[in-house]
């Protein structure tokens, strides 16, 4: 029995020390849980910091320089994978020659098995915002 005593005493410290932060833990995942929900952003305050803007985005008028540059120049201003590099005539040219339409569609649905991805990524463009990019394209390459 005698024994028992200061390894009761050590379990019970033991099990103090490891309660305590532990408890904090899961308070602080708790509260980061909670947090997008109940925080209210003070002016002043970097919380808007890392937050999506996926709405703005989405709601901001889209022109065929803004897809190409938010989306089409990643592979085509060096050419990424051959993709034909933008204003590059000679590149353009037996694009071009294929018509529009072709170019359309390889833009809307992709090419080549996705080398050309469907929308060049730009998931939430329309058919015509694509053909409107397509047309920026096209016409760059022709100066
Ligand atoms: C992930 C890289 C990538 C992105 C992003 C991308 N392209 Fe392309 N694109 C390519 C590649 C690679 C090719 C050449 C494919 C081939 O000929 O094999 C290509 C070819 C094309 C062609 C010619 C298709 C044909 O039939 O010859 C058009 C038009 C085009 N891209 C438009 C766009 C537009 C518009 C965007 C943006 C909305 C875009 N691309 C975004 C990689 C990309």
């Amino acid at each position: 029995m005698f024994n028992a005593k200061p390894s009761l005493l050590v379990l019970s410290l033991v099990g103090l020390l490891l309660a305590v932060p532990t408890s904090a833990a899961v308070k602080d995942q708790i509260a980061a849980r909670l947090e997008p929900v109940g925080k209210v952003c003070v002016m002043g305050e970097d919380c808007a910091k890392g937050m999506k803007v996926a709405g703005a985005a989405a709601s901001a008028p889209k022109t065929p320089e803004s897809v190409y540059n938010t989306f089409c120049q990643v592979c085509h201003a060096k050419g990424v994978n051959n993709a034909p590099t933008f204003a590059d005539s000679k590149l353009w040219a037996p694009r071009i020659a294929k018509g529009k339409d072709v170019l359309y569609q390889s833009a809307i649905n992709g090419f080549n098995n996705g080398a050309m991805p469907a929308r060049g990524t730009c998931v939430d463009c329309s058919d015509d915002d694509i053909k409107a990019t397509v047309d920026y394209l096209v016409s760059a390459a022709k100066k």
